[in-house]
């Protein structure tokens, strides 16, 4: 078989949708016989049903071979592993051989074997009688298996090769992981179906295509035939009420259960509207995986990350970049998710040869393009949740996307077509970017981007809603900005949204690095970490751009006035009728009044309670489920909102610092504080060395943090590194023991002559100690600094637990923890990291007014940032997987006065510059005290 022609397949059937159908399935999943080769040069005798493979291999189907001890997955983003060279492909070819013997049951004939997906070049065998092949690894085959299949015993064989001609369509930024991954039955359903189900002004019009009746009884419709139609007043599908109808497609042999949803997407004076009504995405990009899997998910898995995406107020998924398993749909339609159905193609790695040879332009490829297409489009045409077809990802430009576009509004005109390769937009019906800026994204809502060359279609795209298909790279800590991408995307109406990339960290589970990223299997080519980049770590565990994604996307808004509150309906479709509205009253933290709201459902302004309470009082809204929803319970939080009722705590930084009323007293090499026990100085170097009986270093000017993927990627890590802000040097230059104990110090790097000054001032109080520090840069800081704040450590057990008041329960940076609330919180030393899958900064919890260590507790003037490490930032900066970082002998604190922003410069912008934290002359104040 020739693995380097340009035809998709031979043999196959026509494509067909993917159905519940009551005809007879053999489920052929489970314990296969497998036989591994390194090239593609090995007899194909094992198709003989009397082929011996008694000395095979056993393999799952459906699984991927190499996550089964046969080779090792490979991780490559843009770059292909192979020669670009196509059709042609290297010698070295992983053969995957597959076996399975199965018995026919008593009287069965005819029927079709289905693959839902192999990746990526398959052939088959029946009994010894060659089928035919597919490629499109992401794409079920069908081949009639009647004519060969006979009683009793029948054997089945495939082989399948990682490379072909075919691999060149399929670079997606993901592991390579080849063999049959997803189910394979035979079956006798031969059905088709093309339920055409739209909806406008309060009536649903329905029709379908294909053979047979149609009833759908909750609707009083019985018998349907094909190209008949009906309208009838019924409740719309929206992805927030996702209704759908029982419907029974009757076929002579055969009864077909589908779930039918009327809507309508429409593009009117360039806004993107479903149901008459304006549609915005609040999305993200759902690649398929599982840490042990792979690319193999269970339905229980699917449905994890369909409720997952729900409870965190996600309302569009982007199947980047393939189909999913069609399972994965069922749910979207089930539970309610608007879907962009993204076709088997990616030819990203032709760009880093200038898109010479590119598939995506030349005309031998054409068939395999518009063959993906109509696989894609067959299978999945019956979903409602489906709103847009996507001819693929970051395939270059060229004409075999006109092949494929013209294809598919003549076969479904129904959906907009969705590509984000060609800026010209030629063919497609919506204009989708990735990653443009917030300056961009506001230009285009407004319809004054830059022009297109070609004046038509720069008229023609003007007028198109706008998307971003990818924004807000998720790779470890961040992504930054998300708030203001939303408040643009709320603004103009030409916006229509975007999705995340992406929802999930791809880090495969291993015993050593507990995740494996790309170049853990020894990969000559690779892109290390930049398939850790999830909202979701490889567990499903939520990450904290997730927590924060939940807040930015709500569809509730409060926004609060003087004793009352606006309620605003942020859904498209729904009302508030399913919400309750619970306010509680907290001062200083702690709870001293709850109250039920009553809300129109239509939302509007409501008078909120008095509030009463010392200290810093808090009034926190939150619009919880008033009863149990298919997708979350009664009870779950959906949105909220915080306004403060009383003056914050604290003094501010300017105050007088209080004079230093202990008496001092020398001791030996040390001074010591009178009035506050067990605490003392070293005499010369004015550093304190015991705190409440603790003993500590620190603490001292620092400015690094372990540079986050966005540091680095962006370039803002090399330029510090560059710099030595890793490796500052601390100069004790003058001690002076007066009314306090002022220090003065220059803290610099080697090699330059830019440089900080540090003066602490101390002072003592009410049996605490007060630390005044003023810092004046020197020299060139032309770049933002990574934080500034003081660095201090305690031996380990100095500090188990955390209690603070202040934003929480998780982490927050400038431009992220939107999430973040104020209130009182405590967290073990574990609970106060964030174990990013490649560790880097994390954990900083913001607006800290106190927090209390166990050790002593501190407080701000009025707030300051802190980070607990059981490492310090050095060590973090130094892992590379979670398991490097082992807890030390000595816990480390960062008390910040400011950190950088994050960004989401991964792939995207840099932090806003309001969030760029600028060396300058500063002072900040804390107050230790025991705890
Ligand atoms: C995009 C691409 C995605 C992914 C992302 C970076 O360009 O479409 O597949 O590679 O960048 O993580």
């Amino acid at each position: 078989m020739d693995l380097e022609t340009f035809s998709p397949g031979s043999g196959l059937l026509e494509p067909r949708a993917a159905l519940r159908s009551d005809a007879p399935a053999l489920d052929l999943n489970g314990t296969w016989r497998f036989r591994l080769s390194p090239t593609a040069n090995v007899p194909d005798d094992f198709a003989q049903p009397a082929f011996d493979d008694a000395g095979w291999d056993e393999l799952p189907v459906p699984s991927h071979w190499n996550l089964h001890g046969h080779g090792a997955p490979a991780y490559t983003n843009v770059d292909f592993p192979i020669p670009v060279d196509p059709p042609r492909v290297p010698d070295e070819n992983p053969t995957g051989d597959y076996r399975r013997v199965f018995d026919l049951p008593e009287g069965w004939t005819g029927g079709r074997l289905r693959f839902e997906g192999a990746d990526s070049f398959a052939r088959v065998w029946l009994n010894g009688h060659e089928l035919g092949f597919w490629t499109g690894s992401r794409l079920p085959a069908e081949f009639d298996a009647g004519p060969y299949l006979r009683p009793g015993r029948n054997v089945l064989a495939v082989r399948v090769h990682q490379w072909s001609a075919a691999s060149y369509l399929e670079d997606q930024d993901m592991w390579w992981m080849p063999g049959i991954f997803r189910d394979v039955t035979l079956t006798r359903s031969s059905a088709d179906v093309f339920v055409r189900a739209s909806y406008a002004d309060g009536r649903g019009t329905l029709g379908f295509e294909g053979s047979g009746t149609l009833s759908v009884p909750e609707l009083g419709v019985a018998d349907l035939a094909p190209g008949a139609e009906v309208t009838l007043e019924v409740e719309p599908w929206t992805a927030e009420t996702p209704r759908l109808y029982d419907a029974v497609l009757t076929l002579p042999e055969e009864t077909v259960r589908l779930r039918v949803g009327f809507r309508t997407i429409s593009i009117v004076d360039g806004v993107l509207l479903a149901n008459g009504r304006p549609l915005l995405f609040k999305g993200v990009n759902r690649h398929e995986f599982h840490p042990e899997s792979g690319r193999t998910l269970t339905y229980e898995t699917m449905r994890e990350d369909v409720l997952l995406m729900k409870r965190h107020n996600v309302n569009a998924v982007r199947t980047s970049h393939y189909p999913p398993h069609p399972d994965f749909l069922d749910l979207c339609d089930e539970l309610g998710l608007w879907v962009i159905d993204e076709c088997d193609l990616e030819t990203h790695g032709f760009g880093m040869i200038g898109w010479r040879g590119n598939p995506t332009d030349d005309p031998r490829y054409a068939d395999a393009l518009l063959d993906r297409m109509r696989r894609m489009v067959e299978r999945d045409k019956n979903h409602p949740s489906i709103i847009m077809w996507s001819l693929g990802n970051e395939a270059g430009v060229g004409r075999n996307l006109a092949v494929m576009s013209d294809w598919t509004r003549e076969r479904d005109p129904s959906r907009p077509i969705h590509y984000e390769g060609d800026r010209s937009c030629a063919h497609t019906d919506v204009y989708s970017r990735m990653y443009a800026s917030h300056a961009e994204v506001e230009l285009i809502g407004r319809q004054e981007e830059a022009p297109l060359d070609d004046p038509e279609l720069d008229a023609r795209r003007r007028g198109m809603p706008f998307m971003q298909c990818e924004y807000a790279h998720a790779m470890g800590n961040g992504p930054g900005g998300l708030a203001e991408y939303q408040e643009l995307f709320e603004k103009y109406p030409r916006l229509a949204g975007g999705f995340i990339w992406e929802w999930i960290d791809h880090g495969l589970a291993h015993p050593e690095y507990e995740y494996a990223y790309g170049g853990d299997y020894g990969e000559p080519v690779h892109d290390s970490n930049f398939v850790i980049d999830g909202l979701v770590f490889p567990d499903r565990t939520p990450s904290p751009g997730l927590i924060d994604l939940k807040k930015v996307f709500e569809p509730v808004r409060f926004e609060f006035g003087d004793g009352v509150v606006r309620v605003v309906n942020g859904y498209g479709f729904a009302d508030l009728s399913h919400l309750e509205f619970l306010a509680t009253v907290e001062a200083d933290g702690e709870p001293v009044a709850e109250h039920r709201l009553t809300v129109p459902a239509e939302g509007g302004e409501v008078k909120l309670p008095a509030g009463s309470g010392t200290g810093e009082v808090w009034l926190t809204v939150r619009a919880v489920l008033a009863a149990d929803q298919p997708w979350a319970g009664a009870g779950h939080e959906v949105a909220w909102g915080q306004v403060l009722l009383s003056p914050l705590i604290g003094e501010a930084v300017e105050g007088a610092p209080a004079t230093w009323t202990a008496g001092l007293v020398r001791d030996g090499g040390e001074i010591s504080v009178g009035s506050v026990g067990g605490s003392a100085f070293d005499l010369e170097t004015g550093r304190l060395v015991r705190l409440f009986g603790v003993e500590v270093e620190g603490p001292r000017l620092g400015l690094w943090r372990a540079p986050t993927d966005n540091d680095t990627y962006g370039g803002l890590a090399g330029k510090w590194r560059g710099l030595g802000l890793h490796r500052l040097t601390h100069r004790v230059d003058e001690v002076e023991i007066g009314d306090a104990l002022t220090v003065r110090t220059r803290v610099a790097p080697a090699a330059t002559d830019a440089g900080m000054r540090a003066t602490y001032t101390w002072t003592a109080s009410d049996g605490g100690l007060e630390l005044r520090v003023d810092v004046e840069p020197e020299g060139d800081w032309a770049d933002p600094i990574p934080r500034l704040g003081l660095d201090m450590s305690l031996p380990a057990g100095a500090v188990e637990h955390v209690t603070w008041f202040g934003r929480g329960p998780g982490e927050a940076y400038p431009d992220t923890g939107m999430a973040a609330r104020v209130g009182r919180w405590r967290a073990s030393l574990e609970e106060f990291q964030t174990p990013y899958v490649f560790p880097q900064e994390n954990g900083h919890r913001a607006d800290v007014r106190w927090a209390d260590l166990g050790a002593f507790t501190v407080r701000g003037f009025p707030v300051f940032g802190l980070t607990a490490r059981p490492w310090s930032a050095f060590d973090l900066d130094r892992a590379r997987h979670r398991p490097d970082l082992v807890p030390g002998e000595r816990v480390h604190l960062g008390l910040d006065l400011a950190q950088q922003g994050i960004g989401t410069a991964t792939c995207g912008p840099g932090a806003l510059p309001v969030y760029d934290l600028r060396a300058g002359r500063t002072t900040f104040r804390l107050r230790f005290e025991p705890s």
